[in-house]
């Protein structure tokens, strides 16, 4: 098993094997995290002290608990959510690919680079073309993908270390969550 640094917040022990949660999440997303340019996000800086690959297993792990308590495909969730900001160039230093908004373009450079690398199927697709919703101009059109789009705003506070951010347990981030998607649906 890949080694991962446990996702931000979460009490479990992430190099405990026999940890089933921990198990359940790895078997979802071991192959894509094997990938040379997945663990190259390693090498860009995110959120503050955030690496770009520690921001995508934040926001994958918290959708895989959503998902999984909502009853939704938690394997395409999970898979997408890991995949939402696969981009390796620092467009804060104008190294993006193709021209326009970052906040348009790069959903767009993350979902050709998941191609690339790995099946994506009309789920993942959501969930990594989309997530940037209300910043583009498309919502989300799938339950999971307005997880994913929840989920990494919650995310980018916590790693951000918001004052309101700190106060959120992992439990009340679910919770929190589960009711606005249930709110919704
Ligand atoms: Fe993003
Ligand atoms: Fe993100």
């Amino acid at each position: 098993m890949i080694s991962l640094e446990k996702p931000i917040g979460s009490r479990l022990n992430f190099t405990d094997s026999e940890e089933t949660l921990v198990s359940e999440f790895m078997e979802l997303v071991q192959d894509i995290l094997h990938i040379d340019d997945v663990q190259e996000l390693r090498d860009y800086v995110q959120h503050c002290k955030t690496t770009r690959l520690q921001h995508c297993v934040n926001v994958a792990y918290y959708t895989f608990l959503i998902s999984r308590r909502l009853n939704l495909n938690v394997r395409s969730a999970t898979r997408g959510a890991l995949l939402h900001d696969f981009y390796l160039y620092d467009w804060k230093n104008n190294e993006q690919p193709i021209e326009g908004r970052h906040s348009v373009v790069h959903p767009q450079v993350a979902l050709a680079m998941a191609r690339q690398s790995t099946a994506v199927d009309p789920i993942m697709e959501d969930c990594i073309l989309n997530h940037m919703w209300p910043m583009s101009r498309q919502r989300p059109q799938t339950k999971e993908g307005w997880v994913v789009q929840g989920v990494d705003k919650l995310c980018a506070a916590m790693e951000m270390g918001t004052q309101s951010a700190r106060r959120l347990s992992p439990v009340k981030l679910k919770a929190l969550m589960v009711s606005a998607i249930a709110a919704r649906y």
